[in-house]
């Protein structure tokens, strides 16, 4: 899919970067079900370099989470360099560079989104790092910083021409966050503008909308971010859906269990037992989403702080039913 190095992807769907969310034993779940490329979450440049324990573990991986692509937030060339020749050994296929976070204390330094305010300065950073790397180099990109100033076609044309292999469009501004509907216009225009694989990403929600953005934006690849947390199973929905325009039965109440059970566990032994369980409790309240009357239990689950308490509450989920008898997706497939 992406030009040197070239990664090609059967199902032309992978996991987007998610600060907090996309650790390795989210990845390792979402990989079980049909994910064949993610990103981990992002992680600063400056960091890296100053080696803090926490990033260590942050760019942790193992031999069934690949392909595996990594995203740097950074803005100086030299902590951006320095940081790759920290993160390259580890045997990355992409090396991303983060343009789209809207984050107030991000932008505030000039990271994140705050690239696309100035495309050539862009473009230099990137022409850096691909010159510094020996592995395909990508940007993460948004619509434009404002309403009034969406330029993401004038970004992509620059990133291009700095020779990078690939670039993710989000299609909202920064101004918007993560509000208001994804823009598929934009993301069809920049696909047109450059030559370079295009992934899309925004509102990949359920497998009709990821139908919708390769339709009306004739992209390359769809990122699915939100869409994934506590439902794993949108990778495997979307390929049925995509070849055979039919998506497969929701996981009933023992196979939500087991992969909770399976995921609860996986986040203990990656970061031990307490953080792991304290790591899981909002992870928990997306898996139960959905199920009747389970205000209850997802009380519980804040309350959990033991591997054992939190186990107890997952097997507990067997007895329970679904509260709507229609597909899982209808509510996100009305916003088609
Ligand atoms: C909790 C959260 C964390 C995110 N962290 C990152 C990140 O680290 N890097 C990045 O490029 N995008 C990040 N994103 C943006 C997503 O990758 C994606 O572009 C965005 O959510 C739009 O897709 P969606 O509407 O399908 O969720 C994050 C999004 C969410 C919800």
């Amino acid at each position: 899919m992406l030009n040197k190095g070239a990664i090609t992807l059967k199902s032309r769907l992978l996991l987007a970067p998610m600060a907090g969310i996309t650790d390795l034993p989210f990845r390792l779940i979402t990989r079980s079900l049909g994910c064949e490329f993610a990103f981990l979450e992002m992680i600063s440049a400056r960091s890296i370099v100053h080696q803090s324990g926490k990033t260590g573990r942050m760019l942790n991986s193992c031999e069934e989470d690949s392909p595996l692509g990594a995203q740097l937030l950074g803005h100086e060339p030299e902590s951006l360099l320095e940081a790759m020749d920290k993160v390259l050994p580890r045997g990355f296929d992409i090396l991303d560079l983060n343009a789209a976070c809207p984050v107030d204390k991000v932008v505030k330094k000039g990271k994140g989104s705050s690239l696309l305010k100035d495309p050539k300065k862009l473009q230099t950073l990137l022409a850096a790092m691909v010159k510094h790397a020996d592995l395909p180099v990508t940007v993460k990109i948004r619509a434009g910083w404002g309403s009034t100033s969406v330029n993401a076609c004038e970004v992509a044309r620059h990133a291009e021409d700095a020779g990078i292999s690939g670039l993710t469009l989000h299609g909202r501004t920064r101004e918007q966050g993560y509000s208001g509907r994804v823009d598929y216009n934009i993301i069809r225009q920049v696909k047109e503008a450059v030559s370079i694989p295009v992934i899309a990403s925004g509102d990949a929600l359920s497998p009709q909308l990821i139908k919708k953005m390769f339709d009306e934006t004739g992209c390359d690849a769809v990122a699915i971010a939100r869409g994934s947390l506590g439902n794993p199973w949108i990778f495997r929905d979307t390929m049925a859906y995509l070849e055979k325009g039919v998506i497969p039965e929701r996981p009933g109440p023992d196979e939500l269990t087991d992969t909770m059970l399976r995921h609860l566990n996986l986040s203990c032994d990656f970061y031990g037992e307490k953080r792991g369980v304290i790591l899981f409790r909002k992870l928990f309240a997306w898996y139960v989403k959905g199920l009747h009357e389970v205000r209850q239990l997802k009380d519980l689950a804040f309350k959990a702080e033991t591997r054992q308490e939190m186990q107890d509450l997952m097997e507990s989920v067997r007895s329970y039913t679904y509260s709507h008898h229609e597909g899982y997706y209808e509510g996100f497939a009305l916003t088609c």
